[in-house]
């Protein structure tokens, strides 16, 4: 009985009856073949009980050209140490012995310091102040070397090293040779080709050689030669071609989740004008009109429309009051001449804020029940030069209570809750600034990805001058808070390029996980 294999099969099946066992990558050299054929070769001796193969995860290590240089004359932190034990200075002024590192080991700048900084963490210095001068006190007398260099000076030896021959006391050096990309790892998977006992055995005439078709063709039918080809089976588990569905765009997922935790809180959405006169955006916040924030580079200021309407005389009156003197408020106000002009100029609106100030006037007039809950996720304008972290449009998440007795508490509470929801579970809120809120917080979440904190928001209650133009007084007090929705997005979307979230790069809106929420 004849066995029927194809061609590159046969030469790879003849290949391996003269080797014992072989490496898949070895053979496929040999026999100037890919290596993937060669592995499609060995599934299909396999098949017939005549291969097999097995694999192993490999890893290996090799010098980059900095730990080469270091295998042959030795790490930076021990030539500095070696100095320093050969010239005996037990206690020498950091600027001294930086001095000389550049001078006689050539050893300067950051590299000197983070030769020091590794004599530091080995407890063989130590640096104190002595007179007000940094000092290093030398702890450890003779020079010894450290079992890094022999790991480095190993690998050096044998050009790539298998993991598996770094003996198990300079193992714990590996990874931090890596970190200080001293070595380069690579991991692969070897595959080791055998033949079975009948694989061995087989002789040539035992053999036949059969093209393999993929597909009947016309062609096959006509002359007949279908009687002479073997159809390549269909192997039912090989994994189909990806597909990228169409979806919703991640950072569109971010905002809907922000809505769905207010909602569930019991907010309502309020949304106001991008274009925005001065009054709402600064004047309504207490912000002098003299005040850096309004200054051309930060902000978008219109020519067109040049005005924006005012709301009724008696807001505007009291709003001017407090910052000429402070109205009824018994704050002194900014002390200088309000200008109507200056708060008619119309702007791109910087912050939400600029929203959220406005329902003040709506709560008190319409008499709304209290406590009313409102919250925007809107875009918002600066003068920012673009790069990784900033953009000139962008959106802020805000809110507002207003509330009879409500206070700090009740705002870190819904801070924490919004935070949680949104997948931080640990916040942190310090005291900060900002002119319309007194106290002002700032908030941190903790990022687990980048095992941080990250400031993230703004919030506190608004002050009496923001609150007495529109009625609201002791004991009613308003909440308030905003924040960047692009760095929320960017902690959980794992981008580190803010960018990318409105140029949408195709290949990572097809990968992206769904943001877990
Ligand atoms: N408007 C502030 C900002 O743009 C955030 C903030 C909102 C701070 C409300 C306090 C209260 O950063």
């Amino acid at each position: 009985m004849t066995i029927s294999l194809t061609p590159d099969t046969i030469t790879i099946l003849q290949a391996m009856q003269a080797n014992d066992e072989i490496p898949a990558r070895t053979l496929a050299t040999k026999l100037e073949m890919d290596y993937i054929m060669v592995m499609a070769g060995v599934n299909e001796l396999k098949e017939h009980g005549l291969g097999d193969f097995t694999e192993e995860e490999i890893i290996e290590y090799q010098l980059t050209e900095e730990g080469q240089d270091y295998a042959k004359n030795l790490l930076p932190e021990s030539r500095l140490f070696k100095f320093i034990v050969q010239n005996e200075l037990r206690q020498v002024s950091l600027n001294e012995l930086r001095a000389k590192a550049e001078k006689e080991l050539n050893i300067k700048d950051r590299m000197f310091f983070i030769s020091l900084n590794h004599l530091r963490k080995a407890m063989w210095v130590s640096q104190t102040n002595i007179d007000g001068i940094p000092t290093i006190v030398v702890l450890k007398q003779e020079f010894e070397e450290k079992e890094e260099q022999a790991l480095l000076e190993m690998i050096n030896d044998s050009g790539v090293i298998n993991r598996e021959e770094i003996p198990g006391n300079l193992q714990e050096h590996i990874e931090v040779l890596k970190k200080r990309t001293l070595i380069t790892e690579k991991k692969y998977t070897r595959r080791l080709l055998m033949l079975t006992g009948e694989g061995k055995a087989i002789k040539e005439k035992d053999i036949s050689s059969v093209k393999e078709v993929t597909r009947l063709t016309r062609e096959h039918i006509k002359t007949g030669e279908w009687r002479n080809v073997s159809f390549k089976a269909y192997d039912v588990e090989k994994p189909g071609p990806a597909i990228a569905p169409g979806r919703i765009n991640p950072l569109v997922e971010i905002i809907n989740k922000v809505r769905e935790i207010f909602y569930s809180m019991g907010f309502m959405e309020i949304r106001g004008p991008i274009v925005e006169s001065a009054f709402f955006n600064f004047d309504a916040l207490f912000q002098p009109q003299d005040h850096p924030a309004r200054e051309m580079h930060d902000t978008f200021y219109l020519e067109k429309p040049g005005s924006a309407r005012l709301p009724g005389k008696k807001y505007v009156k009291r709003v001017s009051e407090v910052h000429e003197n402070g109205g009824k408020t018994g704050s002194t106000g900014w002390g200088y001449t309000w200008d109507k002009r200056v708060a008619q100029q119309t702007v791109l609106r910087t912050h939400t804020t600029a929203t959220t100030v406005r329902q003040l006037g709506k709560a008190i007039q319409q008499g709304v029940p209290l406590p009313l809950k409102v919250f925007s996720v809107d875009r918002v304008y600066r003068n920012e030069k673009v790069d990784r972290s900033h953009l000139a449009e962008f959106m802020q998440v805000e809110g507002i209570i207003i509330g009879d007795n409500v206070n700090l508490g009740d705002l870190r509470g819904t801070l924490v809750e919004f935070y949680k929801k949104m997948g931080f579970n640990r916040i942190i809120t310090r005291p900060g600034f900002f002119p319309y809120t007194e106290p002002s917080m700032e908030i941190s979440v903790y990022s687990e990805e980048l095992e941080t904190w990250m400031e993230i928001g703004g919030s506190g209650i608004f002050r009496p001058e923001v609150c007495e133009p529109w009625g609201i007084k002791e004991p009613t007090r308003v909440l308030a808070w905003g924040q960047g929705l692009e760095r929320i997005a960017m902690l959980r979307l794992k981008r580190k390029d803010i960018r990318d979230l409105y140029k949408n790069p195709l290949s990572w809106l097809r990968r992206a996980p769904y943001p877990k929420l």
